[in-house]
């Protein structure tokens, strides 16, 4: 049960630091659609619930991650 605790390294950094990085991307792009549809696209409204699971997925496992590292001594390997 080691990976439950363990944060694996991507490119030399722990992988939360890169998914820190594409959440970022998908809540500019979240915003970006949002207010696409209020402009009158709301053709986009799937792509938007479709990206909206998405954050909220990774967002899941970038806080637990994140507080892992921070305050329950999890391993960075
Ligand atoms: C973190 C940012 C956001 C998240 C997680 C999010 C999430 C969602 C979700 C899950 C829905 C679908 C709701 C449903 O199925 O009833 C939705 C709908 C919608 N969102 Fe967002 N949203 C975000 C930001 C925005 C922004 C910034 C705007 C506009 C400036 C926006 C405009 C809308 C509109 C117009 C709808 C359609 C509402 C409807 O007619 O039912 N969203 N959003």
């Amino acid at each position: 049960m080691d990976f439950l605790t363990t944060v694996p390294l991507l490119w030399g950094r722990p992988a939360n630091i890169w998914l820190g990085i594409i959440l970022g991307v998908l809540l500019i792009f979240q915003i970006y659609l949002g207010i696409m549809m209020v402009r009158g696209r709301m053709n986009l409204l799937k792509l938007h619930k479709i990206n909206a699971a998405f954050l909220f997925i990774i967002a899941l496992i970038h806080a637990y991650w994140g507080l892992g590292i921070w305050f329950f001594n999890f391993q960075i390997k």
